[in-house]
C-alpha cells in the first residue's frame, strides 16, 4: 500500500472500491464526452491486469485520482522467446488518465500523483511512459510538457471523428528505478497482457 506525503497538503493512497462514485464523478468533471468514460469503460480499465490507481487527497477530501498501466516484464519474456532481459526492449507504462477536481487545479495535485504514479511504474521496469491526450486540450498538454512528456505524433480521430489526440512519451531516467517505496505490480496483481490498444478497450486519454 502507498502511502506518500508530497508536499505539503496531498496524502496520496491506493484507489479503494468504495471511491469509484466519486472517481467516476470526477472523470465527468474533468472530461467533455467523448473523451469522459462510462461506468462500465472506468470499471474495465480500472480491472485491467498491470493497472493501477492512485487517488490524491487533500483535507481528508479526495482531489484527484490516476491511472495507469504497465507493460509486464514477464508477458514481455514469454512473448519475445530466448531473447534475454538486455535485449528485451523497452517496458512501456501507459498513463490511461489525470482527473484533478476543478476546484483543486494548480495547487499540485497533478503533479504530485504524477510524481507518485511515475515511481510507481519505474520501480516496477517501466522506461518508458506514453499517454494520449486531446490535441485542444492546452492545460493538459502544458501539463505534460512541464513534466517532461514530448509529443511523438498527432492521431487523427482517436477519440471520436474529428478529436484528434497528440500521442505523448517520457523516457524515464534511470536514478528513479528502485526508488518507490510502492508495492511491485507482481504482488498486487499477475499481469497477463502486454499494452492494450484503444481499440480493445476504448480511448485511453
Ligand atoms: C491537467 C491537470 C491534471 C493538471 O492538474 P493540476 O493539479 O492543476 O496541476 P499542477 O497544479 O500540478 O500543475 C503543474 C504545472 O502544470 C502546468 N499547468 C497545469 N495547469 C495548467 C493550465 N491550466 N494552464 C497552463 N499550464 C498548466 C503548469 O506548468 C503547472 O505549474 P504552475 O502551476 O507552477 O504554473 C488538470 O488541469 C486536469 O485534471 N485537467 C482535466 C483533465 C485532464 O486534462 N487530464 C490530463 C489529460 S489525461
Amino acid at each position: 500500500m502507498i502511502s506518500l506525503e508530497i508536499g505539503k497538503a496531498v496524502h496520496i493512497r491506493e484507489w479503494r472500491e468504495d471511491d469509484f462514485d466519486l472517481l467516476h464523478a470526477l472523470d465527468c468533471a474533468c472530461f467533455p464526452p467523448p473523451i469522459v468514460y462510462s461506468r462500465r469503460t472506468l470499471r474495465k480499465f480500472l480491472r485491467l491486469p498491470g493497472a493501477h490507481c492512485l487517488v490524491g487527497e487533500t483535507g481528508g477530501r479526495i482531489a484527484g485520482f490516476i491511472l495507469t498501466h504497465a507493460e509486464s516484464p514477464s508477458t514481455v519474456r514469454r512473448a519475445r522467446i530466448r531473447v534475454d532481459a538486455e535485449r528485451r526492449g523497452p517496458l512501456r507504462g501507459h498513463i490511461i488518465s489525470l482527473d484533478v477536481d476543478p476546484r483543486f487545479r494548480r495547487g499540485g495535485v497533478g503533479s504530485a500523483l504524477l510524481h507518485a504514479a511515475e515511481e510507481s511504474l519505474v520501480s516496477n521496469g517501466v522506461d518508458i511512459i506514453d499517454l494520449e491526450t486531446a490535441v485542444d486540450n492546452q492545460p493538459g498538454v502544458a501539463f505534460w510538457r512541464r513534466h517532461g512528456y514530448e509529443i511523438a505524433s498527432t492521431i487523427a480521430d482517436y477519440y471520436d471523428a474529428g478529436v484528434d489526440a497528440f500521442a505523448m512519451f517520457k523516457a524515464m531516467p534511470r536514478e528513479l528505478h528502485g526508488q518507490s517505496g510502492a508495492s511491485s505490480l507482481a504482488e498486487r496483481r499477475s499481469a497477463k497482457r502486454g499494452r492494450l490498444g484503444p481499440a480493445m478497450t476504448g480511448s485511453y486519454k
